[in-house]
């Protein structure tokens, strides 16, 4: 039997919001992420990669088809469980970032990193050194609306990466606004989770990360 953490059953997803046509955003896919593997999401703009991450944390629902997640399929579970099996086992950086303005970047990482947002000691040790290796220290304190895009990223980075138990990284665009250093530092972070058994779904289109693992392509989606 594998060890699979995730599994896309034949999962497509539409949009239908009355504004334009009927939008098929995922075409008909099927993969398994098994602990400790990383898939890179690949395919041009359009091709359904932040909608498929979407579906992988159960932020969105598939129209078609099945996702699985611990052999559980996530349709079974309601919304609030969803969310609290992410905060629980997931990192998770969407395209947006979805941070949340009026609170300090360290906030933002308890937040969503720490059961109920309370840090204890050594999360907050290990906050810190996350801080550190993506050249965030003395940022720790300011309110993230006052932040650069670059600097942004990296505090949802942080954020992902602050679960403590997270058993998968959904990451969308990681390296999109990092330079080469920063990049080179996430990819030592995300090499040594990937190691240490957590699973990662990336999409990305920087080949700095193709040491990471498999691709999965995308194509356009027929319309
Ligand atoms: N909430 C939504 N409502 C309607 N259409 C949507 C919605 N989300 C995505 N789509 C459409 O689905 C398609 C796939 O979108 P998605 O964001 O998944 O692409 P992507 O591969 O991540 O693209 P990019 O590389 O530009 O980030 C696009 O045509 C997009 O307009
Ligand atoms: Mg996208």
């Amino acid at each position: 039997m594998t060890d699979a953490l995730l599994e896309f059953r034949e999962v497509s997803r539409s949009f239908d919001d009355g504004a334009r046509e009927r939008v098929e955003a995922l075409s008909p896919t099927s993969f398994v992420l098994a602990r400790g593997q990383c898939l890179r999401v690949l395919g041009p703009s359009g091709a359904g990669k932040s909608t498929l991450l979407s579906l992988a944390c159960g932020l969105l629902l598939p129209t078609a088809g099945e996702v699985r997640f611990e052999r559980e399929p996530f349709s079974r579970w309601r919304e609030s469980f969803r969310a609290a099996a992410r905060r629980r086992s997931m990192g998770v950086v969407v395209q947006q970032l979805a941070l949340v303005h009026g609170m300090t970047a360290r906030e933002n990482v308890a937040l969503a990193s720490v059961p109920d947002g309370l840090s204890t000691a050594s999360d907050r040790a290990a906050q810190s050194a996350l801080f550190d290796a993506l050249g965030l220290a003395g940022l720790e304190r300011a309110k993230v609306e006052t932040l650069s895009g670059g600097e942004r990223q990296r505090v949802a980075l942080v954020r992902a990466l602050a679960v403590r138990e997270a058993k998968l990284l959904v990451l969308d665009e990681p390296t999109a606004h990092l330079d080469a250093a920063r990049t080179d530092a996430l990819i030592a972070l995300l090499r040594s989770r990937i190691d240490a058994g957590c699973a990662a779904l990336i999409a990305t289109h920087d080949p700095r990360l193709d040491t990471l693992g498999e691709p999965l392509h995308l194509s356009s989606s027929a319309r």
